[in-house]
């Protein structure tokens, strides 16, 4: 056994499927029906009303979310599509298999959001889409994201893969956007393994995204099979990417219990903030007083030199840690590419270079909590 296995004092990451939760998913296995329908569309509707939007279309991914959001906005080979260098590469690699080109600006230095001032500046007439990334669980300033994509006629894209819960300006992910994308995948707030969700208030949008998880077909399965037979027509090019009702069994009971959840990530995030406030040479992404974040990770800055030996001292020490994100226009592929060099977007590549994310899940215990403050102030200690 490593020194990593043996010593797991606090995993990364642990989900709260429950045993009703997989009584759902029992009775669904049970039922002749596994894919996308009655408890797809029960999910759809459930989630639509927490976000208050008109609609809902459950995909496979928020990867697929964010390609199909790309392809119903008919944005394609010519068009440029403006994001953050400071998020996971998916946001970024839909636009290029969309065909159109990502165009990275800065996020602020004190949240790592995507900086709406820069945004403006980097419109232009291929401009097709803004996409900001509600990096942690905390909304981009979607109010002021949203006139600026008025005023030059383009559309905003939320990637809420870490934010089903959070407000901001009295706003929710769906709600300013022209559609917002959702991740279920397995270290979600909300998860089903892997899946999926896109949020719009446009009818004809939803309907059209509908079209595209299924091939372009004019009737989903459930239409298709639940009833008797029924001739379709396929009236466009689209995708497979819809969502199983297996994997919707699980987010249907598991919705109800975000709220009671994100009370205790918001109490382990204070804890968090408090004990590290008093570290020299940590700090963290703040959450603006008067929004609500969902608390979806917790990441700590420290020195850039120190930074990989302290997640390998983390580990040692029996801490679950991750790092949510090296800066993407510095990967290899962006960099032969594009041509991106350090220096590119400062904030992000000095975020990219400092971050570790620590655990943060409702079931960590007390104590658990204390193992990784401890963790971290032992690290600290040797920079
Ligand atoms: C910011 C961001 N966007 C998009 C994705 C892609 O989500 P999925 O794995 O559901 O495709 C992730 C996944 O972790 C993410 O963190």
């Amino acid at each position: 056994m490593s020194a990593v296995e043996s010593l797991s004092a606090v995993e990364f990451y642990r989900h709260s499927v429950t045993e009703s939760d997989i009584q759902e998913v029992t009775a669904v296995l049970r039922s002749v029906f596994l894919t996308t329908g009655p408890k797809s569309a029960a999910f759809e509707k459930a989630f639509a009303e927490y976000l208050g939007v008109e609609d809902v279309v459950s995909v496979s991914s928020c990867t697929s979310a964010l390609f199909l959001s790309l392809a119903a906005l008919d944005i394609t080979a010519g068009d440029e599509v403006i994001t953050t260098p400071l998020t996971f590469i998916a946001t970024s690699n839909a636009v290029l298999h969309a065909g159109a080109t990502p165009v990275f600006v800065d996020v602020e230095p004190d949240t790592g959001n995507i900086d709406v001032a820069l945004v403006k500046g980097a419109i232009n007439e291929r401009t097709k889409a803004v996409i900001p990334v509600h990096l942690y669980g905390l909304m981009a300033d979607v109010r002021t994201l949203a006139e600026t994509c008025a005023d030059a006629g383009i559309d905003m894209i939320e990637d809420a893969a870490h934010a089903a819960e959070p407000i901001r300006d009295g706003f929710r992910p769906g709600q300013k956007g022209t559609a917002a994308c959702f991740s279920f995948y397995a270290t979600k707030n909300l998860t089903c393994g892997e899946g999926g969700a896109i949020a719009t208030n446009r009818r004809e949008l939803g309907e059209r995204l509908r079209r595209l998880r299924q091939h372009g077909m004019s009737k989903g399965a459930a239409e298709r099979y639940t009833s008797r037979y029924q001739h379709w027509d396929m009236v466009e090019l689209g995708y497979k990417a819809n969502l199983s009702d297996i994997n919707a069994a699980l987010l249907v009971g598991q919705l109800p219990r975000l709220e009671a959840q994100l009370a205790r990530r918001e109490a382990i995030a204070r804890r968090y903030e408090e004990a590290f406030a008093a570290i020299d040479g940590i700090s963290y992404p703040i959450v603006p007083a008067g929004m609500r974040s969902a608390r979806h990770l917790f990441t700590i800055w420290v020195p850039p030199q120190h930074r990989d030996t302290s997640l390998s001292m983390l580990q040692d020490k029996g801490i679950g840690v991750a790092v949510n994100y090296r800066a993407v226009h510095l990967l290899s592929y962006y960099r032969e590419r594009f041509g991106f060099e350090p220096g590119s977007f400062p904030n992000a590549e000095r975020i990219g270079a400092s971050t570790i994310t620590l655990p943060l899940y409702p079931s960590m215990t007390e104590q658990q909590v204390e193992t990784v403050i401890k963790a971290v102030g032992e690290v600290a200690a040797t920079w």
